[in-house]
Order: structure tokens, then C-alpha cells, then sequence
């Protein structure tokens, strides 16, 4: 046995048969005839719009205007968007069996059941309000996304055709109130008016609470009540912590006073029909009181205008002073895999000088995690991705022919780069080479095993060879531009077309990454940006130490990142 010195980091061999989980698959040499698809971009709208300075979020309708029944044409247009922007979570057929329901906790619901959630009646039904309101609004706490940028028509045709799905039809009853003590009624459960939340409201609000909610939720409201429980397919789920301010419906006193009446169906979460009339006033009050009005606005998924200023010169560094003109837009970020320990927030920053573009991207992370070495590692990483269309695909890397660009940094590659490569030999330094005589040839015949170094003839590193660029030691840029078209499709873009630069710097629990690319994008399917243009974008941010990789992630929905002119 041969000790040598191995110079290329295992996850660079790793990936060399292309297709192996966890690495990039590859795409061979640009095919010479390709179409050059039109990046095209949103015809540009004043950038005015944008208070300078500020990042407010685009205006987010929850509530139609008008209520729409099923027509055969309502259900056509729901279904054409559903198969598009839902069935990879929920499944074509609706079953929650979609291709990346695999990857989502908790589960996304199965409509053929017809049991939901966020319901508003006494029968513990939806209204096609309470629906039209979740696809709006999402379920923060859940990875079910928010929809509110589709149109009202649209949102209209999702509620028929998730309606449409359930194995068994329902109708909401007229709304009726109870008649008396430990009565129900019927229908939509209506609100009576708010008495005020005075001190003694307040104690009775926490007797109730102690009697009713805390054997679950916690004394104090954490959640760590009664942490073992299942839902009713038996899925574990668990108490909310109601001091994090994340409501999966309507934090709004009205809605959260009917979600406590009728309770959670589905969870352990009971209806609390007994509380109907003050105390439930009074507990919804309380609840509300355990988070703040900030807390509960950065659980909710909004769409905001990412505004790239105009400069002299971009900067160089993710520390440069430059930064400072770009307004920082913070964005709520929802793991797929949801968990309490996760990245909140991911912070984008957006600078262009007419030729290139620099976005700054700064994240919390407790862990530096930046080798992929032992199979135990996995490593931190942030990537962007650009809708090559106008009207954004599928949030999760795209649909079938509705590519997407994805720029995706690691910090691997960054530790790689500076200040050279993490070498096996440094995690496991006893490491050695095998060579398995040949009991064919005689002793000093046997052919030696040269280990892989930055020496070896790139011929016989296929993957180096081949022009994988996850494979090509020499590369001197942290980031990897790729192209999606769809859950699973992710493919790394051409070794000549890779023009994206990257910094990553990770200090005090930060990350600060800055990615850079000429505006004009090179070869087919690169996002191009144009000044005073709005492109649909989206963020996700990896977890090394959480076991992130891949589809485990935590990401955003679509936002619009315009250039000015
Ligand atoms: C990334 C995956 C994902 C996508 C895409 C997605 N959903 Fe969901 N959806 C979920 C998950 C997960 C839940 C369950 C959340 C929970 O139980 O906490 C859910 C729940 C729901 C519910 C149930 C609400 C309730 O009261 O129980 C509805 C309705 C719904 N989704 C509609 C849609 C529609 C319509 C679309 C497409 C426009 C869509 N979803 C796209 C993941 C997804
Ligand atoms: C038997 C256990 C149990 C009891 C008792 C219980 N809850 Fe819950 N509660 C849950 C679970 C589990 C969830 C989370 C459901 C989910 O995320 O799907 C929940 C969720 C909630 C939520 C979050 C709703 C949202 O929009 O996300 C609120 C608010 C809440 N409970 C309030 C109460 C109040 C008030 C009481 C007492 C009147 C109470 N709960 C009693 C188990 C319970």
C-alpha cells in the first residue's frame, strides 16, 4: 500500500461520473446549432414607483372583490395553472404525492380527502373565502407558498379545481348563531363585537388558557406543552410556539378568533366552541399579545421590488463602503423541510454601472460549514435564480421548457479558492491508496497508481476532462452558473458560458456573498438584464450543519428585482 497525496477534494472526484446525488449533474459541450432562447424581461415600468430608499413590499390582496362560482371556464384556467405552480408539491391527481413532496414536512395536504386546515365554520369546512385567502396568503410554518401575485381570476379557478378535486362534494350551511350555552350553530361562525382586553380580561383570558390550551402549547406559550403528537394521517406535528408570531392563517383578530372557536381540524388542535362570545375575545387578545406586530410581519411572504441603483463603479469586495447605495431588502425564507432552527431572513442588496451586475446577499448562520469532504458534511450555499420569461415558472427552479438561471455559490468552493484546496489528507491523514497486485504479471511488472493531483493529465479525470466544471479543479470562480427547467432538472451551464464572479466572506455568525455577471448573459439561457427592466427572481439558502443539500433548503418565493435605467 502506497501512501500518496491526493490534491483534489473529494467532492470534486465524486461528482466526476456527472450525476451522482449531491453533485451537479452535467451538461456536455454547448450544442453548436442551439437556439438562443430570448431572455427576455418585463417591459420596463417606472422605476419611480420605488420610494428611494425604501424596499416596501408590492401591495398584497387577501380578500376578492367579488365572489366567483365554478364555470367549466374557471376550472380550465385553474387547472392550467395548477399543473404548472402546484402538482410538484400537492400531486396532478391532488393526493399530496407530488414529485418533491418527499422533500416537504409538514406534508402538503391531499384535496382528495376535502379536510382542511384553515376553516371558518361551525361544520369545520372551508368557505371559498378561507380558501382564496390560504392560496393568497400561503401557510408560513409550512412550505406551502404564497400565490397573491397571480391575479384574482386565477386565484378564483385554483379554489374550483382544488374544490373540484375532493373525492366528496361540500356545501356551506347559512350562517347561524348558537342559540344558547353549549349550543353550535351553522355555517360561517360570525364575530361578535371585541369586548376590551382590560387587566381583568387579561386574567381570565390566562385562566382559560391554563385550563384549555396550555397542556399543549406550554405555560408560557412555547409550544412545549405536549410535544409528541401526530396529525390524521399520523404524521408527527406539534404545538404551536405562540410567542414566534408564525400563523399558518390569519393572524388578524377576527380570523384568529373563528381559528380558535373552530380549532385546527385535522391536528390535535381542538374546536373550542365553548369560548364563543368573550372569551374567546379574550384569548385571541392573549395569543396576539405573546408576539409582536414586527414578528408576525416577517412570517409573512411578500413580494417586493429589489431595486439595482445605478452606480460609477461596482464594488469589489462584500465589505466594500459601495454597498451602502444599494437599499437592502429583507426577504421571510421557508424550509421546505420546516423546523424551528432556520435562517429567518436572507438580505439582498443590488448595484449595476450599466454593464455588469453585483448583488449582495448576507444571511445568519451559526456554523461555518465549508467542506463536503467526509459523507457526513454537508456545506453551506446560497444561490439566485433568474426567470428567463416575464411571467415567473414554477418557484422551484422552473417547469418543463420554462428554464430558469440559477447562480449558486458554496463555500466549499470559496475555502477552496482561498487559500487552497481543503485536501483529503487534512481529514484523514492517515489515508492511503490501495493498488491490488495483478497476479497475472510478475512483481516489478505491476503497474504503479498515481494518486490524482493538480499534475495528473486531465484525460483521466474524466469528469475534468469532459468539461463538468463541478469536476474542473483550475476553476477560479466560487460560484456555478446553471440552468433548471423544473424540479430534479439542474444542470450545470457550459464551461465557456460560466461568467458569474463570486466573494464569500463569513464572519460574526455572517454570511456576506457578492455575485457578479455582465448584464448581457453569454450563450443560451443566460438570464440577460437590461437597465430600467424588471426580472422575476428567487433566493434559497443551504444549511450545511442542518444537513441541507439540494431540494433541502430553505427559499423564497418569486420577487422582482429591477434595474434602473
Ligand atoms: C412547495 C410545495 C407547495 C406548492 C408548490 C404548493 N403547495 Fe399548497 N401546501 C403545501 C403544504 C406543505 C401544505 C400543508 C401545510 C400544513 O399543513 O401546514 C399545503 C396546503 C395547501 C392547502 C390546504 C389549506 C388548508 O386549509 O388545509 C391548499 C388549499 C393549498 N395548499 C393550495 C395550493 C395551491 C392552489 C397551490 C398552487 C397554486 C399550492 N398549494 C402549491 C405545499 C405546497
Ligand atoms: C391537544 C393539543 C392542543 C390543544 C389543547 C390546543 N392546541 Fe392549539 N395547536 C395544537 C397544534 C398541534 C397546533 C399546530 C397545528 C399545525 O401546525 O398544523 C396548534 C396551533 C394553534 C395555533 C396556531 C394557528 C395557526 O394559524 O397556525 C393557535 C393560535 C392555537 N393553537 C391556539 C390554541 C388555543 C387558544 C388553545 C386553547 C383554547 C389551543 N390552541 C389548544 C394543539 C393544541
Amino acid at each position: 500500500m502506497t501512501r500518496t497525496r491526493l490534491a483534489i477534494p473529494l467532492s470534486i472526484l465524486s461528482c466526476v461520473a456527472s450525476i451522482s446525488a449531491g453533485c451537479t449533474a452535467w451538461q456536455p459541450a454547448r450544442p453548436t446549432a442551439a437556439p438562443a432562447t430570448p431572455a427576455a424581461v418585463r417591459p420596463a415600468r417606472p422605476v419611480a414607483e420605488a420610494p428611494p430608499g425604501s424596499a416596501a413590499p408590492l401591495p398584497m390582496v387577501l380578500t376578492p372583490s367579488v365572489t366567483r362560482a365554478a364555470t367549466p371556464e374557471l376550472l380550465a384556467l385553474g387547472k392550467r395553472i395548477y399543473d404548472v405552480q402546484c402538482a410538484a408539491c400537492h400531486g396532478v391527481s391532488g393526493r399530496g404525492d407530488g414529485e418533491a413532496a418527499y422533500l416537504l414536512f409538514p406534508r402538503p395536504r391531499d384535496f382528495t380527502r376535502g379536510s382542511y386546515r384553515l376553516v371558518s365554520t361551525w361544520e369545520r369546512l372551508p368557505t371559498d373565502q378561507d380558501l382564496y385567502r390560504t392560496i393568497s396568503r400561503g401557510m408560513p410554518g409550512s412550505a406551502m407558498p404564497s400565490w397573491a401575485h397571480l391575479g384574482e381570476e386565477e386565484r378564483w379557478g385554483l379554489v374550483h379545481h382544488v374544490k373540484s378535486l375532493a373525492a366528496k362534494a361540500w356545501v356551506v350551511a347559512p350562517a347561524a348563531d348558537p342559540e344558547g350555552e353549549g349550543q353550535t350553530g351553522k355555517g360561517i361562525i360570525r364575530v361578535p363585537p371585541s369586548p376590551p382586553f382590560t387587566p381583568e380580561a387579561r386574567q381570565l383570558a390566562l385562566e382559560r388558557y391554563a385550563d384549555a390550551c396550555a397542556g399543549c402549547h406550554g405555560a408560557t406559550g412555547k409550544g412545549d406543552g405536549g410535544e409528541d403528537q401526530k396529525d390524521e394521517l399520523g404524521y408527527p406535528t406539534r404545538p404551536r410556539d405562540l410567542t414566534a408570531g408564525i400563523f399558518k392563517g390569519s393572524p388578524d383578530p377576527e380570523h384568529l378568533y373563528r381559528r380558535i372557536v373552530a380549532g385546527v381540524p385535522g391536528t390535535p388542535m381542538p374546536m373550542s366552541d365553548w369560548a364563543y362570545g368573550d372569551d374567546a375575545w379574550h384569548l385571541v387578545n392573549l395569543i396576539r399579545s405573546w408576539s409582536s406586530d414586527s414578528q408576525r410581519a416577517r412570517a409573512e411572504m411578500r413580494r417586493f421590488r429589489i431595486v439595482a441603483r445605478r452606480v460609477e463603479r461596482l464594488p469589489e469586495h462584500p465589505d466594500a463602503g459601495a454597498w451602502r447605495l444599494g437599499p437592502p431588502v429583507n426577504l421571510h425564507l421557508m424550509p421546505l423541510w420546516w423546523r424551528g432552527e432556520r435562517p429567518e431572513e436572507i438580505t439582498v442588496r443590488a448595484l449595476h454601472d450599466g454593464t455588469r451586475i453585483a448583488l449582495l446577499l448576507t444571511w445568519t448562520d451559526a456554523t461555518h460549514d465549508h467542506t463536503a469532504m467526509r459523507p457526513q458534511d454537508f456545506r453551506d450555499a446560497v444561490a439566485v435564480q433568474f426567470s428567463l420569461g416575464p411571467e415567473p415558472p414554477f418557484f422551484a427552479m422552473g417547469h418543463r421548457a420554462q428554464y430558469v438561471n440559477i447562480w449558486m455559490w458554496k463555500s466549499e468552493r470559496q475555502a477552496d479558492l482561498e487559500p487552497a484546496f481543503q485536501e483529503l489528507e487534512k481529514v484523514y491523514p492517515n489515508l492511503g491508496i490501495d493498488s491490488y497486485p495483478n497476479s497475472k504479471i510478475g512483481a516489478v511488472e505491476q503497474p504503479t497508481r498515481h494518486a490524482l493531483t493538480l499534475g495528473s493529465d486531465p484525460a483521466f479525470v474524466t469528469g475534468w476532462a469532459a468539461g463538468n466544471i463541478v469536476s474542473d479543479p483550475l476553476r477560479r470562480s466560487p460560484a456555478e452558473d446553471l440552468v433548471a427547467q423544473g424540479f430534479g432538472t439542474l444542470r450545470a451551464r457550459p464551461r465557456d458560458d460560466q461568467a458569474v464572479d463570486a466573494r464569500g466572506v463569513y464572519a460574526t455568525g455572517t454570511y456576506r456573498v457578492m455575485l457578479r455577471r455582465d448584464l448581457a448573459g453569454r450563450g443560451p439561457r443566460a438570464v440577460t438584464l437590461t437597465p430600467g427592466a424588471t426580472v422575476p427572481v428567487g433566493f434559497a439558502v443551504w444549511n450545511g450543519s442542518a444537513g441541507d443539500r439540494d431540494g433541502k433548503k430553505s427559499v423564497t418565493i418569486w420577487q422582482d428585482l429591477v434595474l434602473e435605467p
